[in-house]
């Protein structure tokens, strides 16, 4: 019997991004742009391009910027269309009433509360989550990070984390899995632990904000005591559910951006920039400029 579809994706977006201070000051981390587009719209697009149709955003005060960008914007198109400007620039930005919902996270307790503020929306059915932060481009030609686990998912079922090695050195700063049986792209993951000191990390493969998890993860999130950092760690409550389910590991064929990081996010927009066919080579004569 093929796992059930995975028809909902999760999208954290309460923090305070006070990293990007103070461009983050009156707008949303979420809603930086790389290139045109916000962060969110990519991950957004990794959803839709995975083949899901539900768009739940754990949001918080300060957000609605993120709301506005999925909605009409009736004023901004009507104008544009009586101008006779092209509204395909817009992109596949908006989101029905059906495809989106928001939830607020009230306080900040951590990522793993924050996916739990969603249990009513998401319901009995496995789900996705997309940590916005981490930008995953598709080699050309190929498919984005969720499609290849949702691809894997329809072989393995249970629950799918997206990992890479990061230099040892880093681990500190993420969840790092213990692996076990490789078989290609795929992990079975038999241990899980939220930023730990690299003396006790249990391998240098990181998690990278794409999940697929199976609902029961809510009900262990109920009961989630603080972890790392004093927060609520949704890597804890992974760990608890290994033994009970099947717990794999991808590795992305593609590029990961940091976008947590100013210079991942520097090297984000370059990254993008260089490979857009309107602006590519321009930017590369730019660069090449700076750099003399
Ligand atoms: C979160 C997760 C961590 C993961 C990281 C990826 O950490 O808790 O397991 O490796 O995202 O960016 P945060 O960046 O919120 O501290």
């Amino acid at each position: 019997m093929s796992p059930k579809p995975i028809r909902k994706a999760v999208f954290p977006v309460a923090g305070l991004g006070t990293r990007f201070l103070p461009a983050t000051k009156a707008v949303p981390k979420e809603m930086l742009p790389v290139v045109d587009r916000p962060l969110i719209q990519y991950a957004v697009d990794e959803a839709r391009e995975a083949g899901i149709e539900q768009m739940i955003f754990v949001t918080g005060r300060g957000k609605s910027a993120i709301e506005d960008h999925f909605d009409i914007a009736f004023e901004l198109e009507k104008t544009m269309s009586e101008r006779g400007k092209d509204l395909s620039v817009l992109g596949p930005t908006r989101l029905g009433p059906g495809n989106c919902a928001y939830v607020r996270q009230q306080e900040p307790l951590g990522l793993g509360h924050a996916i739990w503020c969603a249990r009513a929306i998401v319901g009995d059915e496995p789900f996705a989550i997309f940590l916005p932060d981490e930008l995953m481009v598709a080699r050309e030609g190929g498919t984005g990070c969720m499609k290849q686990m949702v691809d894997a998912y329809s072989e393995v079922g249970g629950n799918l984390i997206s990992v890479l090695e990061v230099p040892m050195a880093q681990v500190s700063s993420y969840g790092v899995i213990a692996p076990g049986a490789q078989d290609g792209a795929l992990t079975e993951v038999t241990g899980l632990v939220e930023k730990p000191p690299v003396a006790e990390a249990p391998s240098n493969k990181i998690l990278s904000g794409r999940y697929i998890l199976q609902p029961e993860v809510m009900r262990v999130l109920e009961r989630q005591g603080k972890g790392a950092g004093g927060e609520i760690q949704l890597t804890d409550a992974m760990a608890q559910m290994i033994g009970q389910q099947p717990f794999h590991a991808v590795t992305f064929d593609g590029a990961r951006y940091d976008c947590g990081s100013k210079t991942g996010f520097v090297e984000a927009t370059l990254a993008i920039a260089l490979s857009r066919p309107d602006m590519g080579d321009a930017v590369r004569a730019i660069a090449l400029d700076l750099l003399k």
